[in-house]
C-alpha cells in the first residue's frame, strides 16, 4: 500500500470554517491523505481562509508567501485556498500567486477529490460556483473515528440580509437549510462517536427552516426539541443569531428545554438607530433591549454575547455613546468587537470614512466598558455551582479543563475526572480568562 500523503490544513476566521475544515480533511482522508500539524512536510497545504475584514484577507496572501521556500524544495507540494477568500477573489488569487494550485470557495468542498486529481496532473484547480447540490451529502466521512466531546454541526449557511458592511452574502451565497433528517443523521453519528455537546452553526441558524420529515418547514426550536430526544447528547448550543429572527418557540425553548445552554450569541452592531439604519439592520436598539427582557423572562440566568462595529461610516460621538449606553443596559458575558474595515462590494465601502484615529480610540473605550462587564460577571460567579463538561487536561498536572452551561472555562484539579465527564463544581475563583473550582 502506498504511504498515506499529508495534509496540512490551516483554518481563519468563524467555526463554520472549523467544521467545514474538518469536512475536507474527511473528504481528502477518502483519497489517501491524513492531517499533519506542520506544513514542512505535507504534500498539500490547504488554507482555509476568512475575508469578513480586511486584514484577514491579507493575512492569506503574507501567509502564502511563506510557502514559496517549501513549494520551490518540494514541487509535488499542492497549494490551495478554500474558504471566502478564494470565493471572493477567484483566480485574482493565482495572479497574485502563482504557485497557487487549486482555489475552492466554501459551496464546492465536495468537489475536492476531482480537483485534487486535476492539480497532481499538473493542472489549476479552479471552482467557485454555487452548485445545486447538498455539498455535505457528498463530503465523504471516514469510518467512526472517535470524537473530543464537543462538536460543530452546520445546519444553515449563507445569508439574505445583506448587512451594508458585510461580505458574507456574497461569499456563502443565500440562505440554505439542510433537511431536518440529515441533521439529524449527522448528530446520532457525533454522539455515537463519543461528543456530548453539539453546537448548530449557521450565518444566521435562527433563520433555519429546512425540510422535516413530513415535507413541510421545520424551524430552528423544532429541529432543537428533536434533538433534545437523541440519547447521549447532553448539551445543544447554537450560533449566530440575528435579532429579527429569534421566534417565540425559540425563546419559549430557552425557558423549556434542559438540554439548550443558557448562553446566546446575538450581535447588534450598534446602538444608535440612525446607524442601524445605515447598516441595513432592520431593527431598533429599543427593540433589540425588548427583545432581551423577553430572552430573559424565558431564562433569567442567561448569558449575553454580542458584535460590535465602530467607526461605521458617518457614525459621531453621539452615535457610539448609544452604543455605549445599549452595552451599559444588557451586561454582556462576552463581546466581540471590531473596527470596520470597508469590504469590496458591499454598499458602505462606498461611504465616507470614519478617521482611523478616531475609531481607534472608540474601539478601546468599548472593549474598556465590555471588559469591566465580562470581569464583573465572571467574579459574580465565584461560590456559584456549575455544571463542567470537561474537554481535556490543563496546563498544570492533574488538571482538567471544561466549560460551563454559560461557556465560562473552568479549570479544577481532580484525579478522576476524565474528558467528556460532566460534573457540579464550586467556582472558587475568577482569573481575567477562565474560573477555577473544586468538584462537589
Ligand atoms: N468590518 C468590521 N466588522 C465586520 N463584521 C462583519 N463585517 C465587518 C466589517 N466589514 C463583524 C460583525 C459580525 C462579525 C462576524 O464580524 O460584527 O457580526
Ligand atoms: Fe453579515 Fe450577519 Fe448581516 Fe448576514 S446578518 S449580512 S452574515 S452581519
Amino acid at each position: 500500500m502506498a504511504a498515506p500523503k499529508k495534509l496540512y490544513i490551516k483554518t481563519y476566521g468563524c467555526q463554520m470554517n472549523v467544521y467545514d475544515s474538518e469536512r475536507m480533511a474527511e473528504t481528502l482522508g477518502a483519497q489517501g491523505y491524513v492531517e499533519t500539524a506542520t506544513p514542512d512536510d505535507a504534500d498539500m497545504i490547504l488554507l482555509n481562509t476568512c475575508h469578513i475584514r480586511e486584514k484577514a484577507a491579507e493575512k492569506v496572501y503574507s501567509e502564502l508567501g511563506r510557502f514559496k521556500g517549501l513549494k520551490e524544495a518540494n514541487p509535488d507540494l499542492k497549494i490551495g485556498v478554500a474558504g471566502c477568500v478564494a470565493q471572493a477573489e477567484g483566480e485574482e488569487i493565482v495572479r497574485r500567486q502563482p504557485m497557487v494550485d487549486l482555489v475552492v470557495g466554501p459551496q464546492s468542498y465536495h468537489r475536492l477529490p476531482e480537483m485534487e486529481a486535476k492539480a497532481r496532473s499538473g493542472a489549476r484547480a479552479l471552482d467557485t460556483d454555487f452548485p445545486e447540490e447538498d455539498k455535505f451529502e457528498h463530503l465523504k466521512a471516514r469510518p467512526k473515528a472517535q470524537r473530543g466531546p464537543t462538536a460543530f454541526l452546520t445546519v444553515q449557511e449563507g445569508c439574505d440580509k445583506f448587512c451594508a458592511f458585510c461580505v458574507v452574502p456574497y461569499t456563502r451565497g443565500a440562505e440554505v437549510s439542510r433537511p431536518v433528517a440529515r441533521i439529524l443523521d449527522e448528530a446520532r453519528d457525533l454522539v455515537e462517536r463519543g461528543v456530548k455537546e453539539i453546537t448548530l452553526l449557521g450565518q444566521n441558524v435562527n433563520a433555519y427552516h429546512g425540510a422535516g420529515p413530513d415535507g413541510g418547514d421545520y424551524s430552528l426550536a423544532k429541529l432543537i426539541w428533536d434533538l433534545d430526544k437523541i440519547d447521549g447528547l447532553e448539551r445543544i448550543r447554537f450560533t449566530t443569531s440575528h435579532p429579527n429572527d429569534m421566534s417565540d418557540d425559540l425563546i419559549a425553548a430557552h425557558g423549556e428545554c434542559k438540554k439548550l445552554m443558557p448562553y446566546l450569541h446575538l450581535p447588534v452592531q450598534s446602538g444608535s438607530d440612525r446607524i442601524l439604519k445605515r447598516m441595513n439592520r432592520s431593527h431598533t436598539a429599543e427593540s433589540y433591549l425588548r427583545l432581551i427582557e423577553r430572552i430573559r423572562a424565558a431564562r433569567p440566568d442567561i448569558l449575553m454575547s454580542g458584535d460590535f462595529i465602530v467607526g461605521f461610516p458617518e457614525e459621531t460621538e453621539e452615535d457610539f455613546q448609544a452604543t455605549l449606553d445599549l452595552i451599559e443596559a444588557v451586561k454582556y458575558g462576552y463581546a466581540y468587537s471590531f473596527k470596520y474595515s470597508p469590504r469590496p462590494g458591499t454598499p458602505a465601502a462606498e461611504r465616507q470614512a470614519v478617521p482611523a484615529d478616531v475609531a481607534d480610540e472608540r474601539l478601546q473605550r468599548l472593549q474598556h466598558l465590555i471588559t469591566a462587564q465580562q470581569t464583573e460577571i465572571q467574579q459574580s460567579m465565584v461560590g456559584r455551582v456549575v455544571n463542567v463538561l470537561f474537554e481535556k487536561a490543563g496546563r498544570l498536572d492533574g488538571q482538567m479543563v471544561g466549560k460551563s452551561e454559560y461557556l465560562h472555562a473552568v479549570h479544577v484539579t481532580h484525579p478522576g475526572i476524565r474528558a467528556g465527564d460532566i460534573a457540579a463544581v464550586e467556582i472558587v475563583e475568577a482569573g481575567s480568562n477562565s474560573l477555577s473550582g473544586k468538584i462537589l
